[in-house]
């Protein structure tokens, strides 16, 4: 895992790039490890590396340190997930995880999505950010559960899922019905 900045660092924000995969890849790793996030495969980074921002924490002579990775993947045109949020371990609470998320809204507000969802056990964390906690044995936008196939917890979900409704970004208009979802099983 990359060093530690000082907390003095400059913060930069900036859409990835293939060479950042590896450190990505290390970083949602290493909370996956913990259980704090699904496992993401190298190449399922790759095949989505559009989707992702990287942290880099500035030194006074412009040296970048990593720090962290977050991703918006579009799910349909009303809503997109923020996914694959992750901070280095000891730069935690400095402003990198709002400021990656703040990266993925401004790229849905370009792309006119207006609702930003994300799966997640850091619940206070994007309450901070402006989501709002759901109640998942609800109905919920059918695309939500795209990635749950996939995940260790299928059977027995106990991630919690948050929604943010974009001010000023209107529903866009003639939108095809999304395909119906395959809800994990016990959720309702
Ligand atoms: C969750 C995570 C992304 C937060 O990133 P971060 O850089 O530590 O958070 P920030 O410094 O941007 O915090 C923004 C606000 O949330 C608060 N916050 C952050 N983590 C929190 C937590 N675990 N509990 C309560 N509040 C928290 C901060 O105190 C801050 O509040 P403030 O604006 O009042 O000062 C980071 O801790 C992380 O990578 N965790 C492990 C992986 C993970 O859980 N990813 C999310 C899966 S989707």
């Amino acid at each position: 895992m990359t060093a530690t900045p000082p907390a003095s660092a400059h913060l930069r924000v900036r859409p990835a790039r293939a060479e950042d995969v590896a450190a990505i890849f290390e970083n949602i790793g290493h909370w996956a490890a913990q259980g704090k996030m699904l496992v993401r495969p190298m190449q399922n980074i790759f095949e989505n590396l559009r989707d992702f921002y990287v942290a880099e924490a500035l030194d006074e002579e412009g040296n970048a340190t990593f720090v962290g990775n977050g991703a918006l993947h579009i799910l349909w045109g009303d809503i997109a997930e923020v996914r694959g949020l992750a901070v280095v371990p000891h730069v935690q609470t400095r402003g990198v995880g709002r400021a990656l998320v703040a990266a993925c809204e401004a790229e849905a507000r370009r792309v006119g999505i207006p609702t930003l969802f994300a799966w997640t056990y850091s619940v206070a964390f994007f309450e901070k950010c402006g989501f709002t906690l759901i109640d998942k044995s609800r109905e919920l936008h059918p695309r939500v559960w795209s990635e749950c196939l996939r995940c260790p917890f299928f059977g027995g979900c106990n991630e919690n899922g948050l929604i943010k409704r974009l001010d000023g970004v209107p529903m866009p208009q003639n939108l095809p019905e999304p395909p119906p979802a395959q809800v994990p099983p016990g959720i309702r």
